[in-house]
This record gives structure tokens, sequence and C-alpha cells, in this order.
């Protein structure tokens, strides 16, 4: 288990910028919010209600105050008022980060209801601030957007119908919006993380990550699991100009996980070559 690195900001590459990540009081939306803000951009993040006065204390104690609004991304209401304040606050949106997601994970057992929350939190979520966002964007003549997908969106995974058919249906909505918005240079892409430690993790872990962080660690090319900031330097390459000529795309951030075979690691494979 390895500590939780920290980045060195590339450049004040998003000076100017105005960006605004859902989900980004915690876990891997706070390390992208939190490496914009080091790299120079204005910066507004939504979060559930429960969760905003910890990720106010964590944004204050890096030294920054970022403008943040509670609320439910399934809220149509809400998500339309997030825009409308960044952009009453801050005259324009350049980045946008889809990120807040539900962790509902059913499988045969699975209801409507399931269903329905899977996808209001996540793709209906995305596709509607990605609209809402497209127009403000068209006037200043460009901008980017990432979703933030999953390992799961790629893969069967048991007892996840829900989330995985949540994050499949982000994939094909990167793909077609970023055709729809290619003439506008806004660029659309994914990232698709393996597992990473937030406190989803943790929970499914019952807080003893000593003994599931190397278990887990094992499903990856990498042989660990992967922290926050590691999502959050790929997700600044896709939204900076850097990534000019990429979109509609996914990039697997997954310390190998999707390279991996049957095999996993080779530890218990006695064929030429393994160790
Ligand atoms: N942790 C992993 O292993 C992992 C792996 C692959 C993909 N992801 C994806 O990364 C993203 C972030 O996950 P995380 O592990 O950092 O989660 P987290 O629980 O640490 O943080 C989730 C954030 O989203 C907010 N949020 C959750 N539901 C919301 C809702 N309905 N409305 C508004 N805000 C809401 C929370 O307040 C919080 O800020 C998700 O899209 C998740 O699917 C996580």
């Amino acid at each position: 288990m390895t500590k939780n690195p920290t980045r060195t900001p590339i450049a004040r590459r998003f000076k100017g910028k105005v960006a605004l990540v859902t989900g980004g009081t915690n876990g891997i939306g706070y390390a992208i919010a939190l490496e914009l803000l080091r790299e120079g951009a204005t910066v507004a993040v939504t979060g559930l209600p429960a969760d905003v006065a910890g990720g106010r204390a964590a944004f204050a104690a890096a030294g920054f105050s970022p403008l943040i609004r509670a609320g439910d991304m399934a809220d149509e209401t809400f998500c339309r008022r997030v825009v409308s304040d960044v952009l009453k606050l801050h005259g324009r949106i350049d980045c946008l980060v889809n990120n807040a997601f539900s962790f509902i994970a059913k499988g045969l057992d699975a209801a409507r209801e399931d269903f329905e929350r899977s996808f209001n939190v996540g793709p209906f979520a995305f596709a509607l601030l990605t609209q809402l966002v497209a127009e403000p964007m068209k006037k200043q003549g460009g901008g980017a957007i990432v979703n933030v997908s999953s390992i799961s969106a790629w893969i069967a995974q048991p007892n996840r119908w829900t989330y995985n058919t949540a994050k499949g249906a982000v994939a094909q909505l990167t793909r077609c919006a970023a055709l729809d918005l290619a003439p506008h240079k806004i660029r659309v892409n994914s990232v698709s993380p393996g597992w990473i430690w937030t406190r989803e993790v943790d929970k499914a872990a019952g807080g003893d990550r000593a003994k599931f962080d190397p278990i887990w660690g094992q499903f990856h090319m990498l042989g660990r699991m992967g922290h926050p900031v590691e999502i959050a330097g790929p997700v600044l390459f896709l939204l900076s100009n850097d990534a000019s000529f990429i979109t509609g795309t996914d990039l697997p951030v997954d310390g190998g996980y999707n390279g991996l075979g049957p095999e996993g690691l080779g530890q218990n494979t006695k064929i030429a070559g393994s160790k």
C-alpha cells in the first residue's frame, strides 16, 4: 500500500479558465478540482449536502475556496441552477468534469428504481450538464468536457447490472456528444479509472485498507490500487490544449487492469516466461 502521492502542477495551464467539477467535494472529483485550482483555474464544484462542509474544509486547508453547491445531480433544477450560478459569478465555463455517480451495485435483484437512480445521477445528468454548458462554450469559441467513466464500462462484473450499464451509457454519450460538438471546438472524452482507494472502496473493505489494498491491487498490472490524484493528471491533460486533437475517446487510467488476462499477475501460473 503506497501513501497518497502528491503531484507537481505542470504549469498554470488553466489560468483564466473556469471549470465545473461535479462531485468535487470528495475522492476523485476533489483531486481533479484541487489540481485544476493549483494550475490556475477558477473552479466550481458540486457535492451531496452531507459532503459540503468536509469538502470546504479540505479546500481551505489547501489554500483554496472554490464555489461549492450542495445538491443532487439527479435533480434537473439543481443542475440548471449550478450552471447558471457559475455563469453569473464567473462569466464563462471552459471545462466540465462530469464525475458524480451513483454506486448502486445490483444485478438479478435490481429494481427499476435502482436503474433509474443510477442513470439519473450518472449518464442523464452528464448529458444534461453537457447540453447546458454547450451554449456558453459555443459562444466562447470552444471548451473541453471529461466524463469520469470506469473499467466497469467495458467488462462484466458480478452483481453490477446497474452501475456497469450506466457507465456503459457514458461511453456512447461521450462519442455522440463529441461528434455533435466538434464543429464548435468542444472536445468530449472520458477516463476509465481502475480501483482507486476512495470512501466507497473503503466502505467495501470495512475500513481495512491494510488487508484489502494489496488484494485488490493484484487486479492491476502495476500490482497496486490507484490514488485519486493519479486520475486528476490524465483528466487535466484531456482538458488542456495538449489534448487539442483528442475527442470522442476513452483514456483508461487503470494500472493495466484491462490488459490483464485470466493468469493475472502470473503468481500461480507455471508457464514459460512466468516468474
Ligand atoms: N473509486 C473507484 O475505485 C472508482 C473506479 C472507477 C470509477 N470511479 C468513478 O469515479 C467517480 C468518483 O468516485 P469516487 O470514488 O471519487 O467517489 P466518492 O464517494 O469519493 O466521491 C463522490 C463525490 O460525488 C458526490 N456525489 C455522489 N452522488 C451525488 C449526487 N447524487 N449528486 C451530487 N453529488 C454526488 C459526492 O458528494 C462526492 O463529492 C465516479 O464517477 C465513480 O464511478 C471510481
